[in-house]
């Protein structure tokens, strides 16, 4: 088989030197670690490397994308050719924002968003948050203010920006906990572990919010909600929650399972009603995954439990007192964005991949199925299957070492997914084949549609367009359509 492949590619090679593949694409940059595996109905092309850590990305008016390298600042990346589907050539990066100097520069490690006119560019640091006033033309930036500060503290140092699309005033900010367990989540005035809104309109050119007291609390208790979105239809808004390690109850320890990571729901922000204001949780009652725990009574996967249900706060409290997920996820995955399609119908979530358990877990794009109309997941709060495979790695028993961790999402305006992979300094382009999911090879093998399987490759089915070839097999099948076309001609 593989002897196959070589000559056939070497057959293709000497036909036609630039071009390797049946549509043509001469981008075709390579991993240093296994292709990645793409799942049926998807197809997918690495198209830059040699970042240092990209983290949130996103695309300017001019369809350019900004991309946030982690302690180093913000790139600004054109494309030089865009031939349609994943075959997206990147031109050189221009330094957006430098980040020379700790000392006198705002040190730039995850959060970025833009006005809705696209001239104010925001970011933030562990503290802060800062604005600029943006020129997309000539990529660059001026006049940098601070809007929010006093977010400092240890362990969880990301800060999420989110501006709403349905409520153009306010721009959320996402603050993690200071430890695992951090008691001082569990008081609302110490601004940890919380969402908060910010009503950019009315702060003033010579103010500056402070993040534990000012704007207003959407959630709290969420131990580190790094990815924060607006359903495109209803305004809901949903976050992924990295959940807590080492934990036990009762005694025992039952932290490979356990907890769950959340997904959360807030509501949408033109309403004050529940669950505005709501406490999640953390750091009594965590989300339940697998059953396999004592005295779990008849709680169901995505339960609120207490680490200590003899104490004060206990699994009857935890249910009644605090709001559950909207959906659970496998322990330790590490949900870090999530991000809708247009329609509103597929939230994509990036899950950068587990430390915490024996086997790795996570290290995959996935996406999860909504009902564009109601803004909610299709699957009940007790799924465990909600998260469905779109790019994973080959064999996760190899990470975090020889994988890809993605981080970042922005879609473009044709809809086509980018995607970072921070220990790496990659970014990925998936394009979805159209007429929805599971409509490629059926692929016999488990799971109709949706499995994991996606493997196999019968990725290459969806198109000739994978045939750039993120995943050997389905090189091979497009070689081998290739190959079977020559032989007939
Ligand atoms: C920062 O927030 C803390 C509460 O977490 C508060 O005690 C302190 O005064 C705030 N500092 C500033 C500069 O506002
Ligand atoms: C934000 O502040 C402005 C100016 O004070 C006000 O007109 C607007 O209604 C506020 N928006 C929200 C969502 O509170
Ligand atoms: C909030 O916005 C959504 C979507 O625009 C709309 O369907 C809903 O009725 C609004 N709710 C309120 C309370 O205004």
């Amino acid at each position: 088989m593989h002897l196959l492949i070589q000559v056939v590619t070497a057959v293709l090679l000497l036909l036609h030197p630039q071009h390797v593949t049946a549509q043509g694409c001469s981008v075709n940059l390579k991993s240093s670690y296994p292709a990645p595996v793409v799942a049926s109905g998807y197809s997918a092309r690495l198209i830059l490397g040699g970042l240092s850590r990209p983290r949130s990305i996103l695309f300017d008016q001019n369809k350019n994308l900004l991309v946030v390298e982690s302690n180093k600042g913000i790139t600004h990346f054109t494309f030089s050719s865009d031939d349609g589907a994943t075959c997206i050539a990147v031109g050189d990066g221009k330094t957006l924002i430098n980040n020379p100097d700790v000392s006198t520069y705002p040190i730039l490690n995850h959060g970025i968003e833009l006005s809705q006119d696209g001239k104010t560019l925001y970011a933030s640091s562990s503290d802060k948050v800062f604005s600029w006033a943006y020129d997309p033309d000539t990529a660059t930036v001026s006049n940098q203010r601070t809007l929010i500060q006093n977010m400092t503290n240890s362990d969880h140092v990301t800060r999420t920006l989110l501006l709403s699309r349905k409520v153009p005033d306010l721009l959320l900010v996402s603050r993690g906990s200071g430890d695992n367990l951090d008691d001082l989540a569990a008081q609302e005035s110490t601004g940890i572990s919380q969402l908060r809104a910010f009503n950019l309109s009315a702060l003033s050119s010579s103010s500056i919010y402070n993040y534990p007291t000012d704007g207003f609390t959407l959630a709290w208790g969420l131990r580190n909600s790094v990815g924060v979105a607006e359903h495109p239809v209803t305004g809901g808004i949903y976050t992924v929650e990295n959940s807590a390690d080492q934990i036990k109850r009762l005694g025992q320890d039952i932290h490979q399972d356990n907890p769950g990571e959340e997904m959360n729901f807030h509501g949408s922000l033109n309403s004050t009603g529940s669950p505005r204001g709501k406490n999640f949780g953390y750091p009594h009652c965590f989300a339940l995954w697998s059953t396999d725990i004592p005295n779990r009574g008849s709680m169901p996967v995505g339960s609120q439990f207490s680490l200590d249900p003899q104490g004060a706060i206990g699994d009857a409290q935890c249910a009644n007192d605090f709001v559950a997920p909207r959906l659970t996820f496998q322990a330790h995955v590490a949900p870090l964005d999530i991000k809708f399609d247009k329609a509103g119908d597929l939230a994509y979530v990036t899950m950068h991949g587990s430390w915490n358990r024996d086997q790795p877990a996570g290290y995959r794009l996935v996406s999860l199925a909504f009902d564009s109309q109601k803004g909610e997941p299709k699957e009940p709060s007790s799924s465990t299957t909600a998260a469905v495979d779109v790019l994973t790695n080959k064999d996760t028993s190899a990470c975090p070492g020889s994988c890809f961790r993605p981080v970042g999402l922005a879609l473009d305006s044709a809809g086509r997914i980018f995607m970072t992979s921070d220990s790496t300094g990659e970014i990925y382009v998936l394009q979805k084949a159209g007429g929805g999911n599971g409509n490629g090879n059926g692929n016999g093998g488990g799971g109709g549609g949706n499995g994991n399987g996606g493997g196999n490759g019968n990725g290459g089915g969806i198109g000739n367009e994978n045939s750039a070839g993120r995943t050997l097999v389905g090189l091979g099948i497009a070689m081998a359509v290739v190959l079977g076309g020559m032989v007939l001609a």
